[in-house]
Protein backbone atom coordinates (compact mmCIF):
# COMPACT_ATOMS: atom_id res chain seq x y z
CA UNK A 1 0.00 0.00 0.00
CA UNK A 2 0.89 3.65 -1.15
CA UNK A 3 2.76 5.58 2.13
CA UNK A 4 0.46 8.19 3.61
CA UNK A 5 1.21 11.46 1.70
CA UNK A 6 3.72 10.16 -0.33
CA UNK A 7 1.98 11.75 -3.44
CA UNK A 8 4.33 13.73 -5.70
CA UNK A 9 3.95 16.96 -6.87
CA UNK A 10 4.96 17.72 -11.06
CA UNK A 11 8.79 16.88 -11.97
CA UNK A 12 9.84 20.63 -12.62
CA UNK A 13 7.97 21.64 -9.23
CA UNK A 14 9.92 18.80 -7.28
CA UNK A 15 13.17 19.13 -9.32
CA UNK A 16 13.26 23.04 -8.07
CA UNK A 17 13.74 21.78 -3.88
CA UNK A 18 16.75 19.81 -4.52
CA UNK A 19 20.12 19.63 -5.81
CA UNK A 20 20.67 16.43 -6.21
CA UNK A 21 24.34 15.65 -6.74
CA UNK A 22 24.94 18.36 -3.83
CA UNK A 23 23.19 16.51 -1.81
CA UNK A 24 24.53 13.15 -1.83
CA UNK A 25 27.89 14.60 -1.80
CA UNK A 26 27.09 16.52 1.53
CA UNK A 27 25.42 12.97 2.59
CA UNK A 28 28.67 10.76 1.80
CA UNK A 29 28.03 9.16 -1.80
CA UNK A 30 31.34 8.88 -3.82
CA UNK A 31 33.06 6.89 -6.20
CA UNK A 32 33.79 3.91 -3.73
CA UNK A 33 30.22 3.66 -2.06
CA UNK A 34 29.18 0.00 -3.88
CA UNK A 35 26.13 -0.46 -4.91
CA UNK A 36 23.10 2.08 -4.45
CA UNK A 37 19.83 1.31 -3.19
CA UNK A 38 16.92 3.99 -3.34
CA UNK A 39 13.93 3.19 -1.36
CA UNK A 40 10.78 4.77 -2.93
CA UNK A 41 12.93 6.58 -5.51
CA UNK A 42 9.95 8.46 -6.58
CA UNK A 43 11.08 10.36 -9.86
CA UNK A 44 14.43 8.96 -10.02
CA UNK A 45 15.76 12.76 -8.83
CA UNK A 46 18.59 10.99 -6.47
CA UNK A 47 18.88 7.76 -8.11
CA UNK A 48 19.99 9.12 -11.29
CA UNK A 49 22.48 11.51 -9.99
CA UNK A 50 23.28 8.62 -7.93
CA UNK A 51 24.16 6.55 -11.03
CA UNK A 52 26.23 9.63 -12.10
CA UNK A 53 28.69 9.36 -9.28
CA UNK A 54 29.09 5.74 -8.86
CA UNK A 55 30.22 2.64 -11.11
CA UNK A 56 27.89 0.40 -9.29
CA UNK A 57 24.24 -0.46 -9.68
CA UNK A 58 21.60 1.86 -8.71
CA UNK A 59 18.64 0.21 -7.41
CA UNK A 60 15.55 2.03 -8.01
CA UNK A 61 12.43 0.99 -6.27
CA UNK A 62 8.92 2.77 -5.76
CA UNK A 63 5.56 1.60 -6.02
CA UNK A 64 4.01 3.47 -8.56
CA UNK A 65 4.21 2.73 -12.16
CA UNK A 66 4.53 6.59 -13.30
CA UNK A 67 7.62 7.28 -11.15
CA UNK A 68 9.13 4.22 -11.94
CA UNK A 69 8.63 4.65 -15.48
CA UNK A 70 9.91 8.90 -15.52
CA UNK A 71 13.42 6.92 -13.62
CA UNK A 72 13.44 4.17 -16.70
CA UNK A 73 12.98 7.12 -19.02
CA UNK A 74 15.84 9.49 -17.35
CA UNK A 75 18.29 6.58 -16.67
CA UNK A 76 17.69 5.90 -20.88
CA UNK A 77 17.84 9.23 -22.15
CA UNK A 78 21.10 9.53 -19.81
CA UNK A 79 22.25 6.69 -21.47
CA UNK A 80 23.25 5.48 -17.96
CA UNK A 81 23.55 1.61 -17.70
CA UNK A 82 24.11 1.40 -14.29
CA UNK A 83 20.26 2.17 -12.93
CA UNK A 84 18.03 -0.82 -12.43
CA UNK A 85 14.32 -0.15 -11.65
CA UNK A 86 11.91 -2.38 -9.43
CA UNK A 87 7.77 -1.72 -8.95
CA UNK A 88 8.06 -3.02 -5.32
CA UNK A 89 5.66 -2.21 -2.31
CA UNK A 90 8.32 -2.16 -0.10
CA UNK A 91 6.33 -1.82 2.69
CA UNK A 92 4.43 -5.07 2.00
CA UNK A 93 6.93 -7.17 -0.03
CA UNK A 94 10.59 -5.59 1.07
CA UNK A 95 13.39 -4.44 -1.82
CA UNK A 96 13.52 -8.31 -2.97
CA UNK A 97 17.10 -7.29 -2.90
CA UNK A 98 19.76 -9.56 -2.04
CA UNK A 99 21.15 -9.57 2.19
CA UNK A 100 24.29 -7.59 2.43
CA UNK A 101 24.81 -6.35 -1.28
CA UNK A 102 24.99 -2.51 -1.15
CA UNK A 103 27.14 0.05 0.19
CA UNK A 104 24.87 3.00 0.01
CA UNK A 105 21.06 3.03 0.92
CA UNK A 106 18.85 6.25 0.51
CA UNK A 107 15.84 7.13 2.78
CA UNK A 108 14.19 10.40 1.02
CA UNK A 109 11.44 12.12 2.09
CA UNK A 110 9.88 8.77 2.95
CA UNK A 111 10.62 8.08 6.76
CA UNK A 112 6.77 9.72 7.54
CA UNK A 113 5.61 6.28 6.71
CA UNK A 114 2.83 4.58 9.08
CA UNK A 115 5.59 1.66 9.51
CA UNK A 116 9.20 3.71 9.44
CA UNK A 117 11.13 0.74 10.80
CA UNK A 118 9.82 -1.77 8.00
CA UNK A 119 11.98 1.14 6.06
CA UNK A 120 14.92 1.22 8.18
CA UNK A 121 14.98 -2.39 8.71
CA UNK A 122 15.07 -3.58 5.02
CA UNK A 123 17.79 -1.05 4.60
CA UNK A 124 19.80 -2.65 7.05
CA UNK A 125 19.48 -6.16 5.94
CA UNK A 126 20.26 -4.99 1.98
CA UNK A 127 23.50 -3.11 3.08
CA UNK A 128 27.03 -4.69 4.44
CA UNK A 129 28.58 -4.31 7.30
CA UNK A 130 29.34 -0.73 7.67
CA UNK A 131 27.74 0.33 4.76
CA UNK A 132 25.99 3.96 5.08
CA UNK A 133 22.50 4.71 5.46
CA UNK A 134 21.94 8.53 4.34
CA UNK A 135 18.54 9.85 5.15
CA UNK A 136 16.79 13.29 4.06
CA UNK A 137 13.91 14.86 4.68
CA UNK A 138 11.66 17.83 5.03
CA UNK A 139 12.52 20.52 7.94
CA UNK A 140 9.66 20.65 10.77
CA UNK A 141 8.92 23.96 9.24
CA UNK A 142 4.94 24.69 8.47
CA UNK A 143 6.64 27.14 5.91
CA UNK A 144 8.52 24.45 3.60
CA UNK A 145 6.12 25.03 0.03
CA UNK A 146 5.88 20.84 0.42
CA UNK A 147 6.16 17.69 2.38
CA UNK A 148 3.46 15.57 5.13
CA UNK A 149 1.49 17.20 7.29
CA UNK A 150 3.39 18.52 10.53
CA UNK A 151 1.59 16.06 12.87
CA UNK A 152 3.62 12.85 10.89
CA UNK A 153 6.83 14.87 9.61
CA UNK A 154 9.81 13.39 11.60
CA UNK A 155 11.92 15.87 13.28
CA UNK A 156 15.64 15.34 12.93
CA UNK A 157 15.80 13.87 16.60
CA UNK A 158 13.04 11.20 15.40
CA UNK A 159 14.85 9.68 12.57
CA UNK A 160 17.82 9.56 14.63
CA UNK A 161 16.48 7.77 16.96
CA UNK A 162 14.60 5.25 14.52
CA UNK A 163 17.44 4.26 12.55
CA UNK A 164 19.38 3.96 16.39
CA UNK A 165 16.63 1.53 17.22
CA UNK A 166 17.31 -0.22 14.30
CA UNK A 167 21.34 -0.70 14.23
CA UNK A 168 22.60 2.53 12.68
CA UNK A 169 25.03 5.42 13.98
CA UNK A 170 25.16 8.80 12.85
CA UNK A 171 28.33 9.85 11.33
CA UNK A 172 30.03 12.38 11.42
CA UNK A 173 29.15 15.76 10.40
CA UNK A 174 25.82 14.37 12.30
CA UNK A 175 22.61 16.14 10.97
CA UNK A 176 23.22 18.55 8.66
CA UNK A 177 20.77 21.40 7.13
CA UNK A 178 20.45 21.10 3.46
CA UNK A 179 19.04 24.32 2.43
CA UNK A 180 16.65 25.21 1.63
CA UNK A 181 14.55 23.09 2.97
CA UNK A 182 15.72 20.02 4.09
CA UNK A 183 17.74 18.51 6.59
CA UNK A 184 19.67 14.96 6.39
CA UNK A 185 22.30 12.73 8.36
CA UNK A 186 24.15 9.84 7.02
CA UNK A 187 24.86 7.38 9.43
CA UNK A 188 26.86 3.37 9.34
CA UNK A 189 24.91 -0.08 9.55
CA UNK A 190 26.62 -1.63 12.50
CA UNK A 191 27.63 -5.19 12.55
CA UNK A 192 24.27 -6.83 14.18
CA UNK A 193 23.17 -10.24 15.53
CA UNK A 194 19.46 -10.73 16.70
CA UNK A 195 18.09 -11.17 19.92
CA UNK A 196 15.43 -13.89 20.82
CA UNK A 197 12.90 -12.49 18.84
CA UNK A 198 14.46 -12.02 15.91
CA UNK A 199 14.89 -7.93 15.89
CA UNK A 200 17.70 -7.08 14.95
CA UNK A 201 20.86 -6.19 18.32
CA UNK A 202 23.33 -4.02 18.32
CA UNK A 203 26.70 -5.68 19.01
CA UNK A 204 29.43 -3.96 21.73
CA UNK A 205 30.18 -0.42 20.28
CA UNK A 206 34.24 -1.87 19.73
CA UNK A 207 33.05 -3.67 16.60
CA UNK A 208 33.22 -0.68 14.69
CA UNK A 209 36.95 1.75 14.09
CA UNK A 210 34.64 4.94 13.46
CA UNK A 211 33.14 7.34 16.00
CA UNK A 212 29.61 9.03 15.19
CA UNK A 213 29.34 12.78 16.35
CA UNK A 214 26.15 13.25 18.52
CA UNK A 215 23.63 15.72 17.37
CA UNK A 216 24.61 18.99 17.20
CA UNK A 217 22.62 21.18 20.19
CA UNK A 218 21.18 23.67 17.56
CA UNK A 219 19.19 21.06 16.30
CA UNK A 220 17.84 19.91 19.26
CA UNK A 221 15.59 23.06 18.84
CA UNK A 222 14.92 22.70 15.54
CA UNK A 223 11.57 23.30 13.61
C1 LIG B 1 7.62 12.05 -1.46
S1 LIG B 1 8.10 10.88 -2.68
C2 LIG B 1 9.87 10.84 -2.46
C3 LIG B 1 10.60 10.39 -3.71
C4 LIG B 1 12.12 10.36 -3.62
N1 LIG B 1 12.57 9.56 -2.49
C5 LIG B 1 12.68 11.75 -3.53
O1 LIG B 1 12.98 12.20 -2.41
O2 LIG B 1 12.79 12.42 -4.57
C6 LIG B 1 7.60 9.38 -1.94
C7 LIG B 1 7.63 8.18 -2.89
O3 LIG B 1 7.33 7.01 -2.14
C8 LIG B 1 6.65 6.12 -2.99
N2 LIG B 1 5.98 5.12 -2.15
C9 LIG B 1 4.95 5.32 -1.30
N3 LIG B 1 4.61 4.18 -0.68
C10 LIG B 1 5.47 3.22 -1.14
C11 LIG B 1 5.59 1.82 -0.89
N4 LIG B 1 4.79 1.20 -0.03
N5 LIG B 1 6.57 1.14 -1.55
C12 LIG B 1 7.39 1.77 -2.43
N6 LIG B 1 7.30 3.10 -2.71
C13 LIG B 1 6.34 3.82 -2.08
C14 LIG B 1 5.70 7.04 -3.75
O4 LIG B 1 5.20 6.42 -4.90
C15 LIG B 1 6.60 8.24 -4.03
O5 LIG B 1 7.25 8.12 -5.26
Amino acid sequence: MKTRESGMPEEFVWNGFFDPEEVLRTLGLDASSGNVVDFACGYGTFAIAAARMVPGTVHAIDIDPEMIAATRRKANAAGLTNVTTWLRDLIADGSGLGTGGAGFAMLFNILHAERPHALLEEAHRVLLPGGTLAILHWKHDPTTPRGPSLEIRPRPEQCLAWAEETGFRLLDPGIVVLPPYHYGMTLERTPVDSDVEGRPRVLPKATSAREPRRLAPEFGTQR
